[in-house]
C-alpha cells in the first residue's frame, strides 16, 4: 500500500553550541550513575548476563523529571531558531532531555526512525508497534505532532559518526563524522532514518556488561569514569574518552492558534480501527483491525505485514542484532 511520501530536509548543523562545557561536565556528574540502554527494540533483555554494550543512558528532562541545569540544553535559543528555520514554525515546545554515554561499541546502533507521536495515542496508552505501524502506514499523519530533535556531542572519539538518511530510505545515507565536538544536527529524526556508528575505542575483545552495570565518576580521585558490573570494575576511562551525545526533542507547532485548535482533536481506539479498517476495506483486505487484539504480537505482526517499515539502503548490522 505505496502512498505518496515526503521526507524530510536534510538537519541542520550548529557549531560551537555549547559555551559552558564545564557546566556540562558538572551535570552529567551530578547525575551518575548511568544504566544500559533498555528500549521497545530490546524487550527481552533484562536479564544479569553480560549481553548489553557499553551503551548508558538517562533522562534528564520528562515528563517527570526536571534536573537542574538542564536548562543549558532545553532553552537553547539558537537550537529553538533552527527549529523554527527548519520547520518554518513560530511555537517550539521542548519536552524531552536525555543523555547517551558510549565507549567500546564495534557495531552500529540499530537504524531508525524515533518513535512517533499522535494527539491522542502516544507510548503510555498504545503498543510501540502499533504507533509505529500507524506511522509506516501514513494514514494517521493529521494527528501526529511534528517533532524536533537536536542531537549535540560533546566530544570526538575513535568513530562515533552519525549516519541518516535525509532523502528517504531508497537514497544512500549522508555521514556527521570527524570533527563533532560541540556541534548540533538539529531536524526532524522521526521522519528521517539514522544510525550511530560504532564507537571506540575499538578493543580486541567485544565488552559486554549486564542491564545492572552502572558508569559513574570514578571516588579515587583518579577524574576516570568507571563502569562497575555486579561489584567488579568492568571498564575505566577518562571523560573525554567516552561518547558523550544529548538529544533534545520538542513538540513543532505552526502557530499558537494552531496548538489551540488541534488540541482536542484527539485519536481513540475507535477511530484508529475505523480508519485502518477503512483502508484495509479499499485495499482489498480481508484482514481487520481489532481492537482487544492491540496487545497481541501475533496481530501487530500482521498489521506490520500490511503497513511495512522500510529498511534503508546502506543500513549496518546493529550491536543489538549481533549480540541478542
Ligand atoms: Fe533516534
Amino acid at each position: 500500500m505505496a502512498s505518496i511520501f515526503s521526507y524530510s530536509n536534510p538537519p541542520i548543523q550548529l557549531d560551537n553550541v555549547i559555551e559552558d562545557l564545564d557546566a556540562v561536565v558538572g551535570l552529567l556528574e551530578r547525575n551518575a550513575p548511568y544504566t544500559p540502554l533498555g528500549g521497545w527494540f530490546r524487550p527481552d533483555h533484562d536479564g544479569q548476563d553480560a549481553t548489553s554494550p557499553m551503551w548508558f543512558q538517562k533522562t534528564w528532562m520528562g515528563a517527570e523529571v526536571d534536573v537542574e541545569g538542564s536548562e543549558l540544553f532545553v532553552g537553547h535559543e539558537r537550537v529553538q531558531e533552527a527549529v523554527r528555520q527548519f520547520y518554518g514554525a513560530e511555537v517550539v515546545v521542548p519536552h524531552t532531555l536525555f543523555v547517551n554515554l558510549m565507549a567500546a561499541i564495534p557495531e552500529c546502533g540499530p537504524v531508525h526512525t524515533d518513535n512517533p507521536l499522535f494527539r491522542g495515542r502516544d507510548r503510555m496508552n498504545t503498543p510501540m508497534l502499533l504507533l509505529r505501524t500507524m506511522f509506516w502506514s501514513r494514514l494517521f499523519d493529521e494527528w501526529a505532532t511534528k517533532q524536533a530533535t537536536s542531537i549535540w556531542w560533546m566530544n570526538d572519539v575513535e568513530g562515533g559518526g552519525i549516519a541518516y538518511w535525509p532523502e528517504g530510505p531508497e537514497k544512500p545515507p549522508q555521514r556527521h563524522v570527524g570533527a563533532m565536538a560541540n556541534t548540533s544536527l538539529v531536524g526532524d529524526n522521526h521522519g528521517m532514518f539514522h544510525q550511530v556508528e560504532p564507537v571506540g575505542p575499538f578493543l580486541d575483545e567485544p565488552l559486554l556488561v549486564s542491564t545492572a552495570a552502572e558508569l559513574a565518576p570514578a571516588s579515587d580521585g583518579s577524574g576516570d569514569w568507571v563502569v562497575m558490573d555486579r561489584g567488579v570494575e568492568a571498564y575505566r576511562a577518562p571523560l573525554d574518552k567516552i561518547r558523550v551525545s544529548v538529544l533534545w526533542k520538542s513538540h513543532v507547532f505552526s502557530t499558537e492558534e494552531e496548538r489551540r485548535r488541534v488540541e482536542n482533536d484527539t485519536l481513540s481506539f475507535d477511530d484508529v480501527a475505523r480508519i485502518f479498517n477503512e483502508d484495509l476495506a479499499k485495499h482489498g483486505k480481508d484482514f481487520r483491525f481489532d481492537i482487544s487484539r492491540v496487545d497481541d504480537p501475533d496481530f501487530i505482526a500482521e498489521l506490520r505485514n500490511i503497513y511495512p517499515e522500510p529498511v534503508p539502503i546502506g543500513t549496518r548490522t546493529s550491536v543489538f542484532d549481533v549480540y541478542s
